[in-house]
């Protein structure tokens, strides 16, 4: 049993939470979306000054929320990578003060150890093995989920991940950023099978195709392609059938590979995570299908599907159990695989 103090700013959420092994005492999460959307995307200098300047604000609502004392307080945690550098260090700096301040252990966290760990807050009698479909803006990943700490990937993306794929679709429709709540506020108007377009195979050398590899760059060009044709037309673009068959598309997609990959390596149990699990097709899409082949499927809850920080402190606080810490040396990095996790950690003993 642990009570964490976490902190996300890997992207642009300035998040702040405080978890009690798998339930949330308090969860405060500063968007900066608003921001970024002038200047259709993330840019990561504003992203560091943005955290720098809400970090303490979110991390005194966040323990007067929880109505919590220091001393109740078992470790702080921080997300180390992967995300954009200026803007982890906020965090982990911060995450390090606190430690030191109140002689507390300190942990890394990997940021998509954290998407993994979503799920248990809605489902915390969850327990490994089990299947993760990862999908976000900057991931698209089947994992085998064996042990806390302890990851396979078994399949991903080739070129863009998922969220990507929303974001830049959303681009080229002219809708905005973020892509992905667009897309799907607007699909629920449009017509699923208006357009065919391809799921994004990946062809073996040998012939058919990988099982539980797929792209999505080839289908974001061919939305490019149908939305220059109706240009060239002088007719108006049906947006929210393009989006509703671009949605289907990549839901169907997504939904495939997971499903041959968790009844090939016997895993009854998919949990979704990353921004992408927020998406109301892919949830439908997947639950149906799973259904069919008596698989659970377990989503994190609504909120906690995009970056938020109790999903990094529930990992924390698994691994702090476990007698994990991070050197207080610890340093952020823009890239590390999920099956490098171990690396963050020493244990007690
Ligand atoms: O997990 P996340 O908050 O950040 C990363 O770790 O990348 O995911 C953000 C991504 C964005 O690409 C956003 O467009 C997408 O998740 N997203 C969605 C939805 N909500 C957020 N994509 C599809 N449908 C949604 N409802
Ligand atoms: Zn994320």
């Amino acid at each position: 049993m642990a009570i964490v103090l976490a902190i996300e700013t890997s992207c642009d959420e300035t998040a702040v939470a405080i978890v009690n092994n798998r339930q949330v005492e308090s969860s405060i999460i500063a968007s900066q979306i608003p921001v970024h959307q002038q200047y259709g995307g993330v840019v990561p200098e504003v992203a560091s000054r943005q955290h720098l300047e809400t970090i303490n604000y979110a991390i005194a609502q966040a323990m007067e929320q929880a109505k919590l004392s220091w001393g109740e307080i078992d470790g702080i945690a921080a997300t180390c990578a992967p995300g954009l550098v200026g803007a982890l260090l906020v965090g982990l700096t911060a995450a390090k003060t606190l430690a030191i301040l109140h002689k507390k252990p300190f942990l890394g966290v990997h940021h998509l150890e954290g998407h993994i760990y979503a799920t248990y807050l809605s489902e915390p009698s969850l327990e490994p093995p089990f299947l993760s479909l990862l999908v976000s803006g900057g991931h698209t990943s089947l994992i085998y989920v064996k042990e806390c700490g302890i990851y396979e990937t078994l399949g991903e993306t080739r070129d863009d991940a998922a969220g990507e794929a929303f974001d830049k679709v959303a681009r080229l429709l002219k809708l905005g950023y973020p892509g992905g709540p667009v897309i799907d506020k607007l699909a629920q108007q449009g017509d699923p099978i208006a357009f065919t377009l391809p799921e994004g195979k990946v062809s073996l050398p040998g012939g058919g195709y990988h099982r539980y590899d797929g792209s999505f760059s080839g289908l974001k060009t061919a939305v490019l392609r149908l939305v220059q044709q109706f240009e060239k037309d002088g007719k108006e673009i049906p947006v929210a059938d393009v989006a509703a068959s671009f949605q289907q598309t990549v839901a169907r997609s997504l939904t495939k590979r997971a499903i041959a990959c968790a009844l090939d390596y016997g895993l009854n149990t998919i949990a979704v995570g990353g921004g992408v699990a927020a998406n109301s097709g892919l949830r439908k899409i997947l639950q149906a299908a799973a259904a069919e082949h008596n698989l659970r499927v377990l989503f994190p809850p609504m909120k906690f599907c995009t970056d938020n920080a109790a999903m990094i402190g529930c990992a924390a606080a698994e691994h702090l159990s476990l007698g994990h810490t991070s050197p207080i040396t610890l340093g952020v990095e823009s890239r590390l695989a999920l099956t490098q996790v171990m690396k963050l950690y020493q244990s007690a003993g």
